[in-house]
């Protein structure tokens, strides 16, 4: 018994090549070199600073808007605010997925980030719709900026075909506040 336990150790480990090694960093191995996973990730956290702070604009538009139209913009500002919920989540992961860790502090959010955390100059739908409209156009912005050097420059077309797809979502909302402004 204890001949057969030997042998099998001895056939498993040499024979098979296998080698015994603690493993201590599992690195993507995805075709993207590790510099360029770390610009892709880095360009990533601020994106994701960008929704996370747009999020927080769009909740304070469902708590604090007042005027006539109230109920039916309170219900509108919720909706996109939990569209912003998942984008924030998809952002995050995504980052997770290229082998780094998200930004999950408040600071980092706020000096990465390109959008303002000023609300607007008036707590009416009005001002609500321009400030969000103006952020949502600022995303775009840098999505479609980032877009071509993924792909290009940083050999990553999952994550240039992932904020493609993210701007389309921002493009979305965008056309929808701009359509209550006429
Ligand atoms: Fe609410």
């Amino acid at each position: 018994m204890l001949f057969i336990q030997i042998n099998f150790l001895f056939n498993t480990f040499i024979f098979s090549g296998y080698k015994l090694q603690k493993i201590t960093h599992m690195e993507p191995s995805i075709g993207i070199t590790p510099d360029h996973l770390t610009s892709v990730s880095k360009a990533l956290n601020t994106i994701l600073a960008d929704e996370f702070v747009l999020y927080v604009k769009t909740r304070g538009a469902h708590w604090n808007i007042e005027g006539p139209d109230f109920h039916s913009m309170h219900l509108y500002f919720e909706s996109q605010y939990h569209e912003l919920e998942e984008i924030i989540d998809e952002v995050a992961e995504r980052i997770r997925m290229l082998g780094h860790y998200a930004t999950a502090k408040l600071h980092d959010y706020a000096a990465l980030t390109h959008l303002t955390e000023e609300i607007s100059e008036a707590n009416n739908s009005r001002g609500f719709l321009k400030t969000l409209l103006n952020d949502h156009e600022t995303i775009i912005i840098h999505l479609r900026e980032n877009i071509n050097d993924f792909n290009d420059k940083l050999n990553d077309a999952g994550t240039a075909d992932f904020i493609t797809g993210l701007m389309e979502k921002h493009e979305k909302i965008a056309w929808m506040l701009r359509a209550h402004l006429k």
